[in-house]
This record gives C-alpha cells, structure tokens and sequence, in this order.
C-alpha cells in the first residue's frame, strides 16, 4: 500500500559543510524528514535502485531508519542495506556503497554535535563512489525541497533492525548486515595486524575514547579482540543515544577525560579519540597533543611503513584552514599537494581521479582513498601501524619530524553562537579591507597577501567562491577566518591561526604562546570583539 502525501516546502532545508542539520525537534516536526527524503529520491532517482542505510546511534536515529526505508519501498528501490541496529560509522557506510557498487547512501548523523531530543540531527547522501554528495547535487536537492508538493510512503509495520539478515519490504529487499565486520576486514587488508598484536603483547598500552559514539564496537573489535589490546582500553564503548550526554568531538576541550589521563603521571603510551559517526580522530601522545594538522604531516611522512601504501603516496590533499605541515612533507617526497575548500566532499574527486592518497583537515579528519569520507579509526590504526614500525614514542617521532621539516605551530580558536547577524557584518567589513591589506604591518610582521579563497577543481572545473578570508603574513604567517556551515545555533567564527618555525631552535613553544602576535593580530584586523562583544575562544584546538 502506497500512499501519496500531500506536502509543503518547509524553509531552511539547505545542506550545509555536511548534509541537513537541524535540532532534534525540527527534524521530528511535521513532515520535515519525509519533504527531505523525498527530494533526495527525486534527486538522485530510487526505482531499481540499492541504497546503503546507518546512522550514529543519535536520538531519533531507528525511527528516522523505518520512515527512510518506507519511503525508499514506496519510491522503487530494489535493496536497502542497513547497519544492524540502524548504526552505521560514517567510513563504513561509505565502504559499503563502495564494497556493494551500490547507487549510494543515506547517513543519518550529526557528526560530532551533541545528540539528544532536544540537540542535534542530520541526515546526508552519500554519492555511489562513497563520498558527500557535491554541492550540485545538495543545491539540487535544496531547489526540490523549495518545490515539493507531495512525498511516497509505504504503509507497513516497522521493519525488524535487530536481527543481521534479509527481510523485504513491500517489493524491497532489506538487507540488516553487521554493521563492523567488513570494515575491519578492510583495515586487515591495510595495516599489518601480526605486526599490531606483536605491538598490543609487548606491552604496549593505548586509551581509546570512542565518547559513547558509533565507534566503541568498532574499536572494541578492532583493538581488543583482534589485535589483543587489554580489555577496557577502550572506554565510553556503547553507543548511546544522547551519547551519554557529552558532547563527542574528538578534541582537548571535549575528550577532556582522555586529555588528563593522556597528560598525567602514568599515561598509557597512546591515545585517541573519535567523533559521534566515528570519522574523526585525535591522537595523543604520553604527555603531548598532536595537532591534526601535524598528524596530517606525520602520516603522509610514515604511511609507506603500513602495508597499505608501501608503494608510496600519489598526492596529499588538505582543506586550506589545515596548516602548510603535510605541504613540506609532499614537496620533500616530490609528491602532488592540493589546497581544497573546507568539506571532505572536495576530496572525492581527486581521490577517484588517482591524484591523492592522503586527505587531511585541521578540524580532527584524516583519511585515504579506501573510502571516500575521513576515517578516525583508519587514523588511529595508522598511527599504531607507525609506532608498531619505528618503536618510538609519539614525542619522538614529533620531534624528529620538525627538526626535519620545520615546525608549523597552529591552533583554531572557535566562537561560537554568536549572533548571525554579527558575525556577518564582520566578515563583510573584513572583506572590505582585504585589498588595502597587502604592505601593511601589523605586530611587527608584513601583511603581503589578503583574499578571499576561491577554489577550481581540477578534475571537473567547478569553482567553489568565498571559502574564507586568508591575511598572509610575509614571515610564513597565515590568518583565515571563516563561518562554520555545521552549526545549528547561530553562527560559530573560526580563526585559524599558523606561524611557521624553521628550527633548530623554537621548535618546543606552547602554539598559544608561539601564535600570541598573530592571535593579536587576527582579533584587531576583523574587530572581533568591536563586532561581536566576544574576546576570548569557546574551544580552542
Ligand atoms: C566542520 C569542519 C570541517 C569538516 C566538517 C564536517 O565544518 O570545520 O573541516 O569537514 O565540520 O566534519 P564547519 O563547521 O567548519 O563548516
Ligand atoms: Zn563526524
């Protein structure tokens, strides 16, 4: 039994950096979920069509799971294939389309927001290479929802999520499948487990927060079962739906717990941390944070020790808030480096086009051309792969990297909810002065550049404008201010902010004290506090 419902179009239904976010009651409201939906079958087409379906485990999560599938029947497609459970990590649902060559996927997550009835959901397609939709097919999607006069549903009894196997629904087949087996398959095929094991049984002792997210029964099977790390290495492992009330974003300022234990007086040799749909990271060394940016650097630099790339890199790629680090190491392999946009779905082209292996961005993601989204897990695994290799420490291995390439100290300082209409008048005003800007001095350094990113992609030539104001600063310094396109409260203001170091010496500053010039410089050419009354960061990373 289909039933054609009548609609409207509901306002705002715009994707973001990373699929429709909304608080949990929008979603939940009157046909907001099925108008969406439904403009992604019209999009994307789903008669004949096999999907894969998962999503973090976030509150609303398994109801939103039976309506998709409903409507999925109701619109034609032929399979569905659903993580048990209705959870799915991010790079394993992006596995799975590339592993089944399905016609793409549907993720429900809202990454790294809190989840909760009153916090955040999001639902995003994934295209059949395993990457985010491009931003052609999001506006696309956008324009049906403005038009949108009527959706397809399957009247039908819940379909059960709970039991791996095969059902159907109406004509449909619903494939409920182990949501970590045949990612951790692919990690077999990556890195060198034997080597791994023999790593776990010297004595080796890691933390893994997986922040009550979707990554616990992947990191329990990963690193407990197979490789043999001791039982409650991993900590916050069950997956909760308001993910235990914190807030699962893998950095100092949320992975707190981790942090203290990982800087305390019988820290285990490594830690890491992954996001709410498991495909961030952040790795911690006894003692020491390793930035993103750096970590970036220091997998493009050791990733031929792990099996999976002993042939060698074919290019690295970062957004262009992440820091130059991974550019040195690619210049000095004579590799490929590109500059994108912020968003992983400007990756995809350039891994399916063979240009890169390794993509990275500032904000906690890493990842290769095994999938097409960042992989946290795969980060953490490399890192492992890499230790297991050079049987050094993480400050080691650090320090040795910048007394090679030099050291790019970087730190993003976030304001967030600020008032929207604030933080737009700022970024206009700064955009205003970007021209007069060059030959200016500023905390005793020389402004020798300022603009506004723009990007070409050099695959299929689209142009992506207004990517973020970058002020460039003559002795390799670099500021970039940019809005966040995931927030669902007002508008959150990143300043990115690097200072290059050549070493040997000041090589072991703090980054806030080696970035103080350059902080005090970001704060007075925007008028930050002038425009919106803040002075000091909510999360520094
Ligand atoms: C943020 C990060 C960006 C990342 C995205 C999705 O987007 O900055 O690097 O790709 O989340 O995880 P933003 O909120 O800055 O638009
Ligand atoms: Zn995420």
């Amino acid at each position: 039994m289909i039933t054609t419902v009548p609609t409207q179009p509901i306002a705002g239904q715009k994707p973001g950096t990373s699929g429709l976010r909304k608080k949990t009651p929008v979603f939940i409201g009157r046909h907001y979920l099925e108008n969406f939906t439904q403009a992604i079958f019209d999009v994307v087409g789903a008669k004949g069509k096999t999907f894969v379906l998962g999503g973090d485990g976030r509150y609303f999560n398994d109801r939103a799971a039976q309506v998709i599938l409903r409507m999925a029947a109701a619109n034609g497609a032929a399979r569905v294939i659903v993580g048990q459970g209705a959870n799915l990590s991010t790079p394993a649902a992006s596995h799975l389309i590339r592993l089944n060559k399905t016609d793409g996927g549907i993720i429900m997550s809202a990454s790294h927001n809190p989840g909760g009835p009153e916090e955040d959901f999001g639902v995003k397609f994934n295209m059949p290479n395993g990457g985010p939709a491009p931003e052609s097919v999001t506006e696309a999607m956008f324009r049906r929802t403005e038009e949108i006069t009527e959706y397809q549903m399957l009247e039908a009894q819940d379909v059960d999520l709970a039991t791996v196997g095969r059902q159907t629904l109406g004509g449909m087949i619903v494939d409920v499948v182990d949501p970590v087996s045949d990612y951790a398959a692919l990690m077999e095929t990556l890195f060198d487990f034997p080597a791994l094991r023999a790593l776990f049984a010297g004595g080796f002792r890691m933390r893994m927060d997986a922040m009550c997210a979707v990554t616990g029964p992947y990191a329990v099977e990963i690193l407990e079962n197979r490789l043999g790390a001791a039982q409650g290495t991993v900590t916050h492992a069950t997956p909760l739906p308001d993910f235990g009330g914190m807030h699962p974003d893998p950095n100092p300022t949320w992975a707190h717990e981790l942090m203290a234990e990982m800087m305390g007086p019988d820290a285990p040799d490594f830690g890491a941390a992954s996001d709410g749909d498991g495909d961030r990271n952040m790795v911690v060394g006894r003692g020491i944070y390793v930035s993103p940016s750096d970590s970036l650097a220091v997998l493009a630099a050791n990733a031929h020790l792990a099996p999976g790339y002993a042939r060698g890199l074919a290019g690295v790629a970062r957004s262009m808030p992440t820091s130059a680090a991974a550019d040195r190491v690619a210049d000095a392999l004579g590799i490929a480096k590109f500059e994108t946009p912020t968003g992983w779905k400007f990756f995809g082209n350039l891994l399916d086009d063979g240009k890169v292996t390794l993509c990275g961005e500032e904000s906690f993601g890493t990842g290769s051309d095994h999938v097409r989204e960042k992989d946290g897990l795969w980060a953490i695994l490399l890192w492992l792969n890499i230790l297991a290799v050079r049987k050094q420490s993480v400050a080691d291995i650090l320090a040795e990297h910048w007394a090679k390439y030099g050291r790019n100290y970087y730190s993003r300082h976030d304001f967030e909810a600020i008032a929207t209409d604030k933080a737009d008048a700022m970024i206009t005003a700064l955009r205003a002065t970007l021209p007069g800007l060059p030959g200016q001095q500023i905390e005793g350094m020389t402004i020798t550049a300022a603009d506004d990113f723009a990007y070409t992609d050099p695959v299929d030539g689209s142009v992506s404008a207004k990517q973020g104001v970058r002020i460039l600063f003559a002795d390799g310094s670099r500021i970039v201010m940019r809005l966040s396109g995931t927030g669902t409260e007002g508008a959150t203001l990143r300043v990115y902010l690097e200072r290059y170091a050549a070493g040997p010496d000041g090589l072991d500053l703090d980054p806030q004290e080696a970035l103080a010039p350059v902080i005090r410089a970001a704060h007075s050419l925007a008028r930050l506090t002038e425009f919106t009354g803040r002075d000091a960061p909510d999360v520094v990373t």
